[in-house]
C-alpha cells in the first residue's frame, strides 16, 4: 500500500524502508531546550532554544537535492564509500530503514557485511545530542573500516549566516582538543556560549575546516578526506567551520562495537568564559567546563542507555495521560500517538523550524501559539500556563498584538506584519482551555503587562477584557469586526492594495479608517464570549458572565442581518463595501472560514444547516474541504495574497487542512458523526498511506495544505509538522467526535460518532484523577447520552462531577 514505510504501532514509531521517500520525511528532536529536525537520510539542523538565534548547525532549504547537509556518518570499507542513511554519498545499501520514534530516529544501514546502526536523540535536560552508534560486522571474516562523524556549524544568527558573508567569511574560529572540536565563532566577543562534537572514543585524525574535509569544488557525496581514507588535521581560520572525526575500526566476524558522538551546546557565565590554554604563554581559551561535564556525565554507553531509557519514559508518561481504545485504527494511531506528537512539536517550535520554515521569519506566532495550547493544556500545563503569560505579555495597551515573539528574547516584532484583529481574540480560547484543563484560577491575576507600558501592572484578566473590548470598539458600517491587516487567512488582505512586486502582504497598506469587516471574526467573537462567560463563572462574577452573553446575542443578530447571504455565510466586506464570499461574487463565492465560525460562535439553526450544505456541496473533496470555491483565476488589488496564488493552492483553493477540523467540529455540534469522521478521514495523514506518491508528505503528521481539484498537482501535500491542524485536529476529534470535554465544572461526555460504531473507550487523566469511560452505542445513533453511569451509580445529565472520592473513576455512557 505505501511503498516507503509502515506504522509500528506497539513500537510507537514509523518505520521507512526505502530511503527515496517522496519528499524527505522528518522527525524532530528534543523537547526542552535544545531541539533539532532530522530527516530520514539523516539530514536536518540543530540549534539551542531559537531556530534564529542560536543556529548550530547549517541546512541548506531548498537545495539541489532538497534535505542537504546534516548529522551525516561516512562508512569507508575498502573501496566502497557509503552513508547508513544513504545520503549524502547515496551508495546503494544491502539493507536500510529508519525509525522515527518519539523524540527520536533510529537509522540502520548495511553494506558487504557491514551494518551500521545509528539512533539520534537529546538527553532529558541537556543541551546536546547523543548519536550512539553501533557497528557490526555480519561477514565471514576481519574488516578494518574507518568511520567519519560530520557536521557543518552555523555561524549562530541563521540569517545572518546565509547572507552577511563579507564578515563570515573571516570570523569562523574552532578550538580543537583530542577527541573534541569546539565551535568557538565570536565567542571571543559577545557571546558566551559555544558548541561542541565529540566523540566517545579515540579518533584517527579530525577536520575542522570544510576546505580541507570536503574540498572547494567536492560536494558533501565525494568528500576529500573520505575519498582519500584520511582527515588532515585542518584547524578552521574563516571560511566554512565544521566538525569531523575519523575513527579506525577492526571488527572480527560477528563482532558489534559501540560508540557515540555527542553534538552539544554550552553557556559559560560572563566572567568565567575564559580559562589559560596550553599551546602558548598568556594564550585563553573558552572554559570547556561546562561541556566537560555532559561528556562525564554521557561518558559510557550505559549512561547512554539510561538516558534513552529516560526519553522513552517520558514520552510514555505523556501518552499515558489521553488515550483511546477505538476499532479505527486511524483515529487510534493518530490520537494516541501522533497526533499529541505533533501537538508537543508546535508547542515547543510554533511555526519557526521544519523543512520548510527556514527558522528565520516566524518566531512563536501569537495566533498560532494560542491555538496551539489547545491541544497540550492536557500534556503540559505548567508550560501551557507560561505560554499564555508570555503571549499576553506582547499584547499592547491598545488591544493590538505583536504578532510573534522570538523565543530566546520573548520580545515581539512586527516582522511578519501587525495589526491582525484575530489575534487578540485567540487568547480568550486558550485561556479558558487551559483553565478547564487545570482549574487554576490564579493565573488570571498573574501579571503580564503590556510591552509599550511596562510600568502598567495589567493582569492576564485585564488582557482577556482587552481583547474582547478591542473587538467591540473596532467595528465596521455594518457593526461587523474590522479585519485590519487580515485574520485568521493572513491571505485575505482587503487593506492592502499592493501592486510593487515582492512586497509582503501582510505588511502593505494602511488599515486606519478602512471599513473592510471579516464575518469569520464576528463568529470567533461569539466563540470568545462564551469562554470569558465561563471563565467569569469560574471566579463568580456572574454579571460580567452574563454581560458577554449579551454580547454574543448581538453580534449573533448582526451576522445574521449583514453576514448571511442565502445558502452560506459571507466571508467579509472589502475595503469598497463589497461583499467578499458571496454567491453575487464572480469567484471566491463562499469560503469555508466563516461557515465553520460561525457554527462555533453559536448558530445551530437551518442557517447553520444551509451553511454546512453548502461547505459540502461546493467545497468538499475526498481529500478535503477546500478554501473557497470558486477558485480566483486573477489577482485581485483589493483582495490580497489570497488571489496570488495559481488556483488550488494554499489560501486560493487549496484543501488548507487547518480551517477543515473547524467543520468537523461544526458537523459534530449540528449532531452529523458521519459527516465529522468522513471529513476527519479525508485529512487523515494515516489514511494517506494508501495514495503516498501522490500526497507524498509524511504519512504521521498533519500538513499545512494539499493542493485542491483546481491545481495541476491535485491531492498533493505540503508543508508538514508545524501547522495548527495539529491542535485542532486533538480537539475536533477528542472534544466533538470523541466528545470528551474538559469544562471548569468536570468532564462533559457529549460523543458525536459515526453511527455504525459501537463505541469506544476513553482513558484521561484529568485534575488528577484518572478517568476510563466507555462509550455505548447499542442502537447505532450519533449523539445524545442518554444514560451516564459513575461508578456503578447512574448520573443524572452528561458531566462527571469533579469531586468524586476514588482515584479512578469508571463511567459508562450510553447513546441512544
Ligand atoms: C502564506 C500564509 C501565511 C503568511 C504569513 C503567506 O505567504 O500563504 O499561509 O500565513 O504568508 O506567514
Ligand atoms: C499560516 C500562518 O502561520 C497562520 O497564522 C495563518 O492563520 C494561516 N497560514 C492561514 O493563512
Amino acid at each position: 500500500m505505501n511503498p516507503y514505510g509502515h506504522f509500528d504501532d506497539a513500537a510507537r514509531e514509523y518505520v521507512i524502508t526505502r530511503p527515496d521517500t517522496p519528499l524527505p520525511w522528518i522527525n524532530y528532536l528534543g523537547c526542552e531546550d535544545y531541539f533539532g529536525i532530522i530527516s530520514n537520510t539523516a539530514g536536518g539542523y540543530s540549534f539551542y532554544r531559537d531556530a534564529r538565534l542560536r543556529r548550530l548547525t547549517r541546512y541548506r532549504y531548498n537545495d539541489v537535492p532538497l534535505d542537504s547537509n546534516g548529522r551525516y556518518l561516512y562508512i569507508r570499507d575498502n573501496d566502497a564509500v557509503w552513508n547508513p542513511g544513504w545520503k549524502p554519498t547515496r551508495a546503494k545499501l544491502d539493507r536500510y530503514e529508519c525509525r522515527h520514534g518519539l523524540g527520536y530516529t533510529q537509522i540502520t544501514g548495511e553494506k558487504n557485511g557491514i551494518e551500521v546502526v545509528v539512533r539520534y536523540f537529546v538527553p532529558l535536560g541537556q543541551t546536546c545530542e547523543v548519536w550512539e552508534v553501533r557497528v557490526s560486522n555480519r561477514g565471514s571474516s576481519t574488516k578494518t573500516i574507518k568511520l567519519w562523524g560530520f557536521v557543518e556549524w552555523c555561524l549562530w544568527e541563521a540569517m545572518d549566516d546565509a547572507a552577511n558573508f563579507q564578515r563570515n567569511y573571516s570570523v569562523g574560529e574552532v578550538e580543537v582538543e583530542p577527541q573534541a572540536i569546539y565551535h568557538v565563532t565570536e565567542y571571543r566577543e559577545r557571546r558566551n556560549h559555544f558548541a561542541y562534537f565529540t566523540s566517545s572514543v579515540p579518533t584517527a585524525g579530525f577536520d575542522s575546516s570544510r576546505n580541507a574535509f570536503v574540498g572547494v569544488h567536492e560536494g558533501l557525496d565525494t568528500p576529500k578526506a573520505v575519498m582519500a581514507g584520511q582527515c588532515t588535521n585542518s584547524i578552521a581560520h574563516g571560511w566554512q567551520p565544521i566538525a569531523a572525526h575519523q575513527i579506525n575500526l577492526e571488527l572480527k566476524p560477528g563482532q558489534e562495537q559501540r560508540l557515540h558522538f555527542l553534538l552539544g551546546y554550552a553557556e559559560n557565565p560572563q566572567d568565567r568564559k575564559f580559562v589559560p590554554g596550553w599551546v602558548r604563554p598568556g594564550q585563553l581559551v573558552a572554559n570547556k567546563a561546562p561541556a566537560d561535564k555532559v561528556r562525564e556525565l554521557l561518558k559510557d554507553s550505559s549512561a547512554i542507555d539510561e538516558a534513552f531509557a529516560a526519553l522513552r519514559a517520558y514520552w510514555a508518561d505523556l501518552l499515558s495521560i489521553y488515550s483511546v481504545e477505538v476499532d479505527d485504527p486511524h483515529v487510534r494511531r493518530m490520537v494516541n500517538v501522533w497526533n499529541q506528537y505533533q501537538c508537543m512539536t508546535t508547542l515547543n517550535l510554533s511555526r519557526s523550524a521544519s523543512g520548510f520554515e527556514s527558522g528565520i521569519g516566524r518566531g512563536m506566532g501569537y495566533r498560532d501559539s494560542n491555538q496551539d495550547l489547545l491541544g497540550v493544556v492536557h500534556l503540559q500545563p505548567a508550560r501551557s500556563r507560561q505560554r499564555i503569560l508570555d503571549l499576553a505579555a506582547t499584547q499592547l495597551s491598545d488591544g493590538t498584538c505583536f504578532h510573534q515573539y522570538q523565543p530566546l528574547t520573548k520580545k515581539g516584532n512586527r516582522d511578519a506584519g501587525s495589526g491582525f484583529n484575530d489575534d487578540p481574540l485567540w487568547l480568550p480560547l486558550s485561556v479558558y482551555a487551559y483553565l478547564s484543563e487545570t482549574g487554576d484560577t490564579s493565573i488570571l491575576t498573574e501579571r503580564c503587562g503590556y510591552p509599550d507600558k511596562p510600568q502598567t501592572p495589567a493582569t492576564l484578566m485585564d488582557h482577556l477584557q482587552l481583547s474582547m473590548q478591542y473587538t467591540l470598539a473596532n467595528r465596521g458600517p455594518h457593526s461587523l469586526p474590522l479585519i485590519g491587516h487580515a485574520d485568521w487567512n493572513d491571505c485575505l488582505n482587503l487593506n492592502c492594495f499592493s501592486t510593487t512586486p515582492g512586497e509582503s502582504f501582510q505588511c502593505a497598506g494602511d488599515i486606519g479608517g478602512s471599513s473592510a469587516e471579516s464575518v469569520m471574526i464576528a463568529g470567533l467573537f461569539c466563540a470568545a464570549c462564551d469562554r470569558m462567560t465561563g471563565i467569569y463563572e469560574m471566579i463568580n462574577q456572574p454579571g460580567k458572565a452574563a454581560a458577554f452573553q449579551a454580547h454574543k446575542r448581538d453580534m449573533l443578530k448582526t451576522i445574521e442581518q449583514h453576514g448571511w447571504d442565502g445558502d452560506w455565510f459571507l466571508r467579509a466586506y472589502d475595503a469598497h463595501g463589497n461583499k467578499v464570499g458571496s454567491a453575487q461574487c464572480e469567484e471566491g463565492k463562499i469560503y469555508i472560514e466563516s461557515q465553520g465560525w460561525c457554527v462555533l460562535g453559536g448558530f445551530r439553526d437551518e442557517k447553520a444547516s444551509l451553511a454546512l450544505a453548502s461547505t459540502k456541496k461546493h467545497l468538499a473533496t475526498p481529500n478535503g474541504i477546500v478554501l473557497l470555491q470558486p477558485a480566483y483565476s486573477t489577482y485581485h488589488v483589493e483582495l490580497g495574497e489570497v488571489t496570488s496564488y495559481p488556483p488550488g493552492y494554499k489560501e486560493n483553493a487549496g484543501i488548507f487542512t487547518h480551517n477543515n477540523t473547524w467543520i468537523q467540529c461544526a458537523e459534530a455540534l449540528m449532531g452529523n458523526g458521519d459527516q465529522a469522521m468522513a471529513y476527519y478521514l479525508a485529512i487523515c495523514p494515516s489514511k494517506k498511506q494508501e495514495q503516498i506518491d501522490i500526497y507524498r508528505c509524511e504519512p504521521y503528521v498533519y500538513s499545512q495544505m494539499t493542493a485542491g481539484p483546481d491545481a495541476a498537482t491535485p491531492g498533493e501535500a505540503k508543508n508538514s509538522w508545524l501547522t495548527g491542524t495539529a491542535a485542532w485536529s486533538f480537539v475536533a476529534i477528542s472534544q466533538y467526535i470523541l466528545g470528551i470535554i474538559p469544562s471548569p465544572n468536570g468532564l462533559v461526555v457529549d460523543p458525536c460518532i459515526p453511527s455504525s460504531w459501537k463505541g469506544f473507550k476513553i482513558q484521561r487523566k484529568f485534575r488528577g484523577k484518572t478517568y476510563k469511560i466507555e462509550v455505548k452505542n447499542p442502537s447505532g445513533k450519533s449523539r445524545g447520552v442518554k444514560r451516564l453511569i459513575i461508578d456503578g451509580k447512574e448520573t443524572r445529565g452528561n458531566r462527571i462531577p469533579l469531586n468524586l472520592g476514588a482515584d479512578i473513576v469508571n463511567v459508562v455512557a450510553e447513546i441512544g
